[in-house]
């Protein structure tokens, strides 16, 4: 008796401490989260579950067969492996805090169009949704034909259609439209820094930049001739469990084409040098306008040698 009283404190004990989870702490944590999961907790992606007002018990049982395995998904596990139990509590306090899907829903029409920077016109056929990651902004579209007009300044570098023949310059056809606009605005405010870049967006308009990704998102991508590499592929897909990286493949996909909705960029089609750079970048810190750190933090365990290798397997992605 004395034994099984003694395990009910406990359980009170624990119980008082999940209470004392803390919800705003989690919704700091939850920035990770929001690529896929939404601002708020309710996802723009079919792929991604609704977080939002989900019971917290529920979550950190999720969370915690993410991080064991005994759930298997490719995106989460690398997602969950980071994370401690407080953090665990605290993303559980702060999602179950949140009014969920329907309720949101039903709170934004009833206020009308709340956004400053929602459109004054819904999106038209030819168009392309960008859904910013970025709490504030609404869901807008940006003008193909628009954008191939205020195009004519990139080709000198970036081509006409968006495949670049300078290995220095990026491609930027087929690339995710969200990730182009967010880019764009990281060069004009200085959170991404390249002196060419920040003249060429300091002169843009949210509704140029939207325009600018717009078209750029909709040309075709060159496939890539590199030639394969063995190290590189393994990383790519397995990432490297005993450094704590995570595969690529999570957030770049099988062909390298990124998740558009996620703005999680395609990075088939790139010449080496542009990626050895960029991984280079976010590696010593002097590209750091990743949300979280979610670059950074893989590209600060990769060796020369293992950029070296995926940026020359990722060349071979068709
Ligand atoms: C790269 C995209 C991505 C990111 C970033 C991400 N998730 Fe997920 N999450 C997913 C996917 C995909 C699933 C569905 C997995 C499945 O099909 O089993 C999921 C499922 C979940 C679930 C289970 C939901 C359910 O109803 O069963 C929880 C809880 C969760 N994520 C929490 C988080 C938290 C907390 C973070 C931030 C620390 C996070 N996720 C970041 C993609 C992501
Ligand atoms: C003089 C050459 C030049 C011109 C002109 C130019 N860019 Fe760039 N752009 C670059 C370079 C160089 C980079 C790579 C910067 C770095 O290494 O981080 C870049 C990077 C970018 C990126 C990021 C790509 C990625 O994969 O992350 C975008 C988006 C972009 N440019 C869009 C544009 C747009 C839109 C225009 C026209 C308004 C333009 N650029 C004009 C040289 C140029
Ligand atoms: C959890 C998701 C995630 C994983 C895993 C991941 N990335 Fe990324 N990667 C991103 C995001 C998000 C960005 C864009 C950051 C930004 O907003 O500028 C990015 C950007 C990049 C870029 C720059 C693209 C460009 O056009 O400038 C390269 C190169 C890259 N990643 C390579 C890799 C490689 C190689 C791996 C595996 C070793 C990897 N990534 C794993 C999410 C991820």
């Amino acid at each position: 008796m004395k034994k099984i009283i003694f395990s009910l404190f406990i359980a009170l004990g624990s119980v008082s401490a999940a209470q004392a989870a803390d919800a705003d702490a989690g919704k700091e944590k939850a920035a990770a989260c929001s690529a896929c999961h939404g601002p708020t907790g309710v996802s723009a992606s079919p792929m991604f579950p609704n977080l939002a007002g989900q019971n917290d018990a529920y979550v950190i049982k999720q969370l915690k067969d993410f991080k064991s395995g005994a759930r298997s998904d490719a995106m989460m596990a690398p997602m969950a492996a980071n994370l401690s139990e407080e953090d665990m509590a605290d993303l559980a306090a702060y999602f179950a805090s949140l009014p969920n899907a329907i309720e949101q829903a039903a709170a934004s029409a009833s206020s009308g169009t709340s956004s400053d920077s929602a459109p004054a016109s819904a999106p038209a056929a030819g168009n392309v949704e960008i859904i910013s990651s970025t709490p504030a902004a609404a869901l807008y579209a940006g003008d193909v034909a628009a954008g191939k007009a205020k195009s004519a300044t990139c080709a000198t570098c970036h081509g006409a259609d968006g495949n670049s023949l300078v290995a220095m310059y990026p491609s930027l056809a087929g690339q995710s439209a969200n990730y182009i606009a967010k880019q764009l605005a990281d060069f004009k405010s200085g959170n991404r820094k390249d002196p060419v870049m920040a003249g060429m967006a300091a002169a843009l308009s949210q509704e140029d930049m939207n325009d600018l990704a717009a078209f750029f998102a909709v040309q075709t991508a060159k496939a890539g001739t590199g030639e394969t590499n063995e190290a590189g592929h393994k990383l790519y897909f397995g990432g490297d469990a005993e450094k704590g990286v995570s595969a690529c493949v999570a957030c770049h996909g099988v062909g390298g084409k990124g998740m558009k909705q996620a703005g999680f960029p395609s990075v088939s089609g790139q010449s080496k040098d542009y990626l050895v750079k960029q991984l280079a970048s976010f590696r010593d810190g002097s590209r750091a306008n990743d949300n979280s750190g979610i670059m950074r933090n893989i590209a600060i365990k990769l060796s020369d040698a293992e950029i070296e290798a995926v940026a020359q397997y990722i060349t071979s992605l068709k």
